[in-house]
């Protein structure tokens, strides 16, 4: 009574089977169906090794088989494969149970679950291998750093210096811009202030000659010859406030235009004093194209090298003084801009900084040194095109090149 009590009690707590003498299953409780997964029916007459763990060496089976063999009991921590293929680990005992004649009659064995304990034990097993690792790899890591770190420093005041070059490249386009904002509004208050006395002034002369006729039916030739002449002037006086408000008007805008249009706007702009200075100039177009980008900006840039050609003729003091701007294309479908003088060229051993901002040999009251600088960003910025200078002892020959937008025929 009390040995069944007690078979209860172990048989309710523990995961038990039981197996004959070649490992046949015989006997196995709910818990191990539970753990196994395994049917009671599909277990009894089934050898033991249905649970076996494909991972586990035959090694420990054999020094099972040879601890019950010698009817001692065998005591270890298993690892098990269920019916669904997940692993399980036991802490296993396997007692050897004798007839009276001593010999071996069946085998018992009692496990009870320790999966959890030896999950947690792998995962910390791991932990640490990770900890050596790092540990091991930490001194190469620091030293990678510090190089990295090094390298940053040393790069940083470069770094620095860059962008503080960049932003004051800003700087100088912002002010030069707004120079350009202030000149257009100032421009387009005169011309709005001159259109009243100009029409004014038409007005006055069409009725003195209306008055003049009045008074003698002769048509006297010379009156009509001042008469148009006047008219002429004041219709060219007007036209050339209208070039001068839309040149410096603030709204940018890319837009596609003519090499010859810029380049003819351009000379017209500065016709008065091209004349006053006795400078020829040429416009020689031997393939016209249409570029894209800003077209007062452009004009600027024409604007600085006549200038930088006119102070020159005057610092050199040339006879004939010439300005020969060509315009071209090329097979590889660039529009090409040359202007040359034959102001006596740039000095060789200045010749690499002509493009610095700030550079000048003028005194400080005739340059700032930033036409070339200015002129060089326009191309580059607002062309997308590239500008280089050649001299020799003749003069200066400066090439804008620039993506044709539509070639001209
Ligand atoms: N056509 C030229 N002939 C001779 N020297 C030139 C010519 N164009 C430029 N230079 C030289 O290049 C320098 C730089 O020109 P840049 O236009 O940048 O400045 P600048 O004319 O001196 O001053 P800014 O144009 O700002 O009033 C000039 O000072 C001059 O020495
Ligand atoms: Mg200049």
């Amino acid at each position: 009574m009390k040995l069944e009590q007690y078979q209860s009690a172990v048989e309710s707590s523990n995961i038990i089977s039981k197996t004959d003498i070649n490992g046949i299953i015989t006997f196995v409780n709910e818990e191990f169906c539970a753990i196994s997964g395994y049917k009671h029916e599909e277990l009894i007459g089934q050898n033991h090794n249905i649970v076996r763990h494909p991972d586990v060496a035959a090694s420990v089976f054999r020094e099972l088989w040879q601890t019950i063999l010698q009817k001692k009991t065998y005591k270890s921590t298993v690892k098990n494969r269920a019916k669904d293929g997940s692993t399980f680990y036991v802490n296993t005992t396997v007692f050897p149970i004798l007839d009276e004649k001593g010999e071996i009659e069946e085998f018992i064995a009692i496990r009870y679950d320790v999966t959890q304990s030896v999950l947690l034990s792998e995962a910390l097993i791991a932990k640490d291998k990770e900890l050596e690792y790092l540990n091991a790899t930490l001194e190469y890591r620091v030293n990678e750093q510090t190089k990295a770190l090094l390298e940053l420093n040393a790069t940083l005041e470069d770094r620095v210096r860059e962008e503080v070059e960049k932003n004051r490249e800003k700087d100088r386009f912002l002010f030069q811009q707004s120079r350009l904002a202030s000149m257009g509004e100032m421009i387009a208050n005169i011309a709005h202030q001159w259109r009243q006395p100009l029409s004014e002034l038409n007005i006055t002369l069409y009725k003195m000659n209306k008055l003049f006729h009045k008074h003698g039916d002769e048509r006297d030739v010379h009156f009509e010859e001042s008469y148009l002449h006047a008219k002429k002037i004041i219709t060219k006086m007007s036209d050339t406030i209208e070039d001068f408000r839309s040149f410096f008007s603030p709204d940018r805008q890319s837009e596609p235009f003519k090499l010859s249009r810029v380049a003819s706007e351009a000379v017209d702009i500065m016709q008065g004093t091209l004349e006053r200075n006795e400078i020829n100039v040429v416009i020689d177009i031997k393939n016209d194209a249409m570029v894209e980008g800003y077209f007062n900006e452009f004009s600027q840039v024409l604007i600085n090298l006549i200038n930088n050609s006119m102070d020159a003729f005057s610092t050199k003091n040339i006879k004939n003084r010439l300005i020969y701007i060509e315009i071209d294309t090329t097979v590889a479908r660039d529009a090409i801009m040359k202007l040359s003088d034959n102001a006596g060229g740039i000095d060789a051993s200045i010749m690499h900084r002509i493009f610095e901002p700030y550079f000048t040999t003028k005194h400080a009251s005739a340059g700032t040194g930033l036409g070339l600088y200015m002129s060089e960003m326009i191309i580059k910025n607002s062309m997308k095109g590239s500008i280089v200078a050649q001299s020799n002892a003749f003069g200066v020959c400066f090439t804008l090149t620039m993506p044709i937008a539509k070639e001209e025929t």
